[in-house]
C-alpha cells in the first residue's frame, strides 16, 4: 500500500492525541493559559489545538466567557471521549510494560470514603508487602462519584458499596460493612439497654449528599417513619464522628470507621433493634473493562485471608494489639 493510500484509509482519524489532551486540560481549567502551564506549551499552541480540532469536526467546541473558557454542549460531548480513549491507551501502555515485568506497573484505584479511609489502606499496605515493586495510586471520593474513573477508565478498579444492577460495573465481594447507631457515652440515649426507634427523634449528624452512608440513614430514617429533631451535615467521617464524641448528636456509621474510638471509649454503640445494619464492600469493575496485571493481582489478592487480617489488625486499637 502506497502512503497516500494509507493516508487516505486513516483520514477518518484525523485528531491527535496532542490535540485531545489540549481539550482535556482547557475543559479542566476553563483557560488558555492555566491549560499551557500543565502541558508546559505556549498559549498560542493551546489555541490552535483547540481550533485544529474545530476545523476538523465543523464545530465550535469552546466558546469564551468573559476571562476564561467554556466548553460548547459539542466540546462536553468530545470530553468524555477524549478521556476515556486516552486513559485505554494508558492502560495499554501499561500492559505492554507489565508484559515485559510481571511484579511491575500501576494500580490505579477509586474508593468511597468510608472504605478508602479504613478499609483500602491496609489491605494496599499487605498487597504493596507482596508486590513492592507495583506503583500504587489511591482517589478517594464519595458514593455519587467513585465510579466515575473506573467508567472513564482512570481507575482500574473501585471499592465501595453494592454496584447498581444491571449497569456496566460488576462487584465481588471483600469485606462485611456493617453500619452502627453512635453516640457519645454522656449522650441520653447511651448505657441505657435497648433503644427503640422511636426514641430517635434526637439531632442526627449526617454526611455530605452524595454519601452512600447518608443515603443508607436516610432509608433508615424513613423505614423507621423517623423525624429527626434536627439535622446536622457535615463533609467527612472525621467531623461526624468528633461531634458525636462532643454529643452533637448520635449517627449511623461503618463499625470500622469507629472501631478505635470505640476501644478508646471515646464513642459508644446504640442497640437500637435491627442494627447493625449488615452491608458489604465489593471490588468494584467494569463488566468489559481490561484489568492489568497488578490490579487482576489486587482483585485477587482482596480475597485471601491475608487482606481481611490486614484490616483486622488496623482496627485494633494498641492495646487490643497488646493482649
Ligand atoms: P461514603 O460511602 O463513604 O461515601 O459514605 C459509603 C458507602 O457507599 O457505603
Amino acid at each position: 500500500m502506497n502512503i497516500e493510500s494509507f493516508q487516505s484509509k486513516i483520514h477518518d482519524l484525523f485528531m491527535t492525541l496532542g490535540q485531545l489532551r489540549v481539550l482535556l486540560a482547557v475543559a479542566k481549567h476553563g483557560s488558555v493559559s492555566q491549560a499551557a502551564v500543565e502541558l508546559s506549551v505556549t498559549q498560542p499552541a493551546v489555541s490552535a489545538g483547540v481550533a485544529a480540532l474545530e476545523r476538523e469536526l465543523g464545530v465550535a467546541l469552546v466558546t469564551r466567557n468573559g476571562r476564561g473558557i467554556r466548553l460548547t454542549p459539542s466540546g462536553e460531548a468530545l470530553v468524555r471521549f477524549a478521556r476515556q480513549s486516552l486513559a485505554l491507551l494508558e492502560q495499554g501502555r501499561d500492559a505492554a510494560l507489565a508484559a515485559s515485568r510481571p511484579g511491575h506497573g500501576r494500580l490505579r484505584i477509586a474508593a468511597v470514603t468510608t472504605a478508602g479511609e479504613y478499609v483500602v489502606p491496609p489491605i494496599l499496605n499487605a498487597f504493596q508487602r507482596r508486590y513492592p515493586d507495583v506503583e500504587i495510586a489511591l482517589e478517594v471520593s464519595n458514593r455519587a462519584l467513585v465510579l466515575e474513573p473506573l467508567t472513564t477508565r482512570e481507575a482500574d478498579l473501585a471499592v465501595g458499596g453494592r454496584p447498581p444492577q444491571g449497569g456496566q460495573v460488576q462487584g465481588q465481594p471483600v469485606l462485611r460493612n456493617d453500619l452502627v447507631l453512635i453516640a457519645s457515652p454522656s449522650h441520653p440515649l447511651a448505657g441505657r439497654g435497648p433503644v427503640e426507634p422511636t426514641a430517635l427523634d434526637v439531632t442526627w449528624l449526617l454526611r455530605e449528599p452524595g454519601s452512600g452512608t447518608r443515603a443508607t440513614t436516610e432509608e433508615f430514617l424513613a423505614a423507621h417513619g423517623l423525624q429527626p429533631r434536627r439535622i446536622l451535615t457535615l463533609g467527612s467521617n472525621g467531623a461526624v464522628k468528633q461531634a458525636a464524641a462532643v454529643g452533637l448528636g448520635v449517627t449511623l456509621i461503618s463499625a470500622q470507621a469507629v472501631a478505635l474510638e470505640f476501644a478508646a471509649g471515646t464513642l459508644t454503640r446504640l442497640a437500637v433493634p435491627g442494627t447493625p445494619l449488615r452491608r458489604q464492600w465489593f471490588a468494584l469493575r467494569l463488566r468489559d473493562g481490561y484489568l492489568p496485571g497488578p490490579a487482576r493481582a489486587f482483585l485477587d489478592f482482596t480475597a485471601t485471608a491475608a487482606a481481611r487480617r490486614a484490616v483486622r489488625e488496623a482496627l485494633r486499637s494498641p492495646r487490643q494489639a497488646a493482649s
